[in-house]
């Protein structure tokens, strides 16, 4: 019988018994699954049996390649299930837990700083974007129109944005920390009420979106709608700008007190934003 040891650090180990983390065993089939193997073997060694690495679980893990004769057979029939198990799994996708809704709400920031060196792809916009197909509208007129700016395209717009103008002295976006991709919100109709609710509907919904998605985001009112429908060859007047990136800053919440100033502050490199809390919302 031809019988091949897994080559891991852990090889020092007594012969064949290797120490687990939780986890740990997904992993290393995965890696192993790639090798010309038939099968492999695991038998969960009983915790006492080397009590001194209490908390991790032990393994016996043999590989089999396909020329062996398959009557090595270790332990029990544990082995089989938790392989049959691994084939199915790694077949299905894995399901990624989910941020809950107030988790988003907390992530989604408005930030001033992006990290330069990641670059926002055409299809992290789109999907953003994509938000808009399934938001509510007012009578659904869905007037609303998107244009996707990448970094090609970036530079030409910065100019004509303003951000953090309650904190001049900063001038942000620092230099190095500007984003490098947009989305411009344009309308087909001029801008009535009902078409200011849908903008911010729809930039709320593609904010928690970019966050879901791990990126970060801000909406920018504050920019010159000429410059930028010029320079960008809009054939609408643009409403709001998506600065969309990788957030570069601590932000962070704070309660704010009755009669405290809300405007955002940073102390010592991290920006607050003070929110009012649920009493001062509520009319009795
Ligand atoms: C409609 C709208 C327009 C905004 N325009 C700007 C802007 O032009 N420049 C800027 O720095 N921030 C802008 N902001 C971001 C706000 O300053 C930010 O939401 C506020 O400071 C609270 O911070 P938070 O979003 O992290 O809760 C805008 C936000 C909204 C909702």
């Amino acid at each position: 019988m031809l019988l091949r040891k897994i080559v891991l650090p852990l090889q020092t180990q007594s012969e064949g018994v290797l120490p687990m983390r939780n986890g740990a065993l997904d992993e290393w089939l995965s890696q192993w699954s790639a090798k010309p193997c038939t099968a492999v073997r695991i038998r969960q060694a009983p915790q006492n049996e080397f009590s001194n690495f209490s908390g991790t679980h032990f393994l016996f893990i043999c590989l089999i390649t396909k020329f062996v004769d398959f009557n090595f057979i270790m332990a029990d029939n544990f082995l089989e299930k938790r392989l049959e198990a691994y084939k199915v799994q790694s077949v299905a996708p894995k399901k990624k837990q989910q941020p809950n809704l107030a988790q988003l709400l907390k992530k989604n920031r408005s930030y001033r700083g992006y990290d330069a060196s990641f670059v926002v792809r055409r299809d992290q916009l789109l999907r953003i974007i994509d938000v808009n197909t399934k938001i509510a509208s007012a009578r659904n007129q869905q007037v609303l129109r998107f244009r996707p700016v990448l970094s090609d395209e970036a530079a030409k717009i910065l100019p004509y944005i303003k951000m953090g103008s309650a904190l001049p002295a900063l001038s942000l976006p620092q230099k190095g920390k500007e984003p490098n991709a947009f989305i411009v919100i344009c309308s087909t109709v001029p801008e009535t009420r009902n078409v200011s609710i849908d903008l911010g509907i729809s930039a709320q919904s593609m904010l928690l979106q970019a966050v879901e998605m791990g990126l970060n985001g801000i909406c920018i009112g504050a920019f010159d709608k000429k410059a930028v429908a010029q320079e960008l060859n809009l054939p609408l007047e643009p409403l709001l700008l998506l600065a969309i990136g990788k957030g570069g800053e601590d932000i962070e919440l704070k309660e704010a007190a009755s009669g405290d100033s809300l405007c955002y502050y940073r102390e010592n490199g991290v920006h607050y934003v003070p929110k009012l809390p649920i009493d001062e919302l509520v009319i009795e």
